[in-house]
């Protein structure tokens, strides 16, 4: 059978747009399956520029004009971790409209399950009967063992590492290099300080800082994300 080669189009022109970009060229060294259509940006000023090598081609919208394109939502700095899923309210495209990104260095046990709309940069690992749900970012040498749990919209950065049957919740950002102990629950929209130990539960929508990690403040988030809101 012939396999069809998808158009893409990139929400973001970021540091995780230009990952994400890397990913994908990657993957179409391995086996031609995307035609990179261009990055979309909110940002006017962007449009024409090229980022990582391919065009910045106009707003987010531009999604309804190409309805045969797939769609993968690159944003998701630290300081702004909950914009994917405002993205992906304000876009309301089905899910068939999303591409799931794994570079091919990352490796998924066959007991593992990726969410649409997800993106799995270089060397993150996923052993055996790890769930991980859609729009999630795992960035390089995130290591996800036996059980763990990663909810939609979550975001681990580089190298982080949980013990067997962790929960990341839906929204949380887990800063570079912050160890999670086995059985953990990190609650929804939490955000983990780069480096920090999570040795116990902790609930969501605040800043976990240190070793152990403890309780820094309320999260900075955009007042509609919160539960309360
Ligand atoms: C948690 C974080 C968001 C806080 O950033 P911030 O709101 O700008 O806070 P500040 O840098 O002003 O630091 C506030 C305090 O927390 C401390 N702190 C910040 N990050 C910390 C961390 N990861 N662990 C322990 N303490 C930390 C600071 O030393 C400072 O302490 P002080 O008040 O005693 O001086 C940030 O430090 C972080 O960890 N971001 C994630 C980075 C990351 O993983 N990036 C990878 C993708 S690009």
């Amino acid at each position: 059978m012939r396999h069809a080669i998808r158009d893409l189009l990139v929400v973001g022109a970021g540091g995780f747009a230009r990952e994400a970009v890397e990913a994908v060229r990657a993957v179409n060294q391995q086996r031609p399956t995307w035609h990179l259509r261009g990055l979309l940006d909110d940002d006017p000023a962007r449009y024409g520029a090229v980022v990582g090598g391919v065009p910045v081609i106009g707003p987010l919208e531009l999604v309804h004009d190409h309805p045969a394109a797939l769609v993968v939502l690159t944003t998701g700095r630290p300081d702004n971790y909950v914009s994917r899923p405002l993205i992906a309210a304000r876009l309301g495209l089905p899910d068939a409209r999303y591409a799931t990104i794994v570079h091919p260095t990352a490796t998924v046990g066959s007991t593992c399950t990726v969410g649409v709309g997800s993106v799995l940069l270089a060397h993150a690992d996923l052993t055996a009967d790890v769930v991980v749900g859609r729009h999630v970012a795992l960035m390089p040498q995130v290591v996800l063992p036996h059980d763990a749990r990663v909810d939609d919209f979550a975001t681990l950065a580089s190298g982080v590492r949980v013990g067997g049957a962790c929960h990341v919740s839906e929204g949380a950002y887990i800063g570079a290099g912050a160890c999670l102990r086995e059985n953990v629950t990190v609650g929804p929209r939490a955000l983990v300080g780069m480096a920090s130990v999570v040795t116990r539960d902790v609930p969501g929508e605040r800043v976990w800082l240190g070793s152990p990690a403890s309780d820094a403040g309320a999260a900075p988030l955009p007042e509609l994300m919160r539960e309360s809101a």
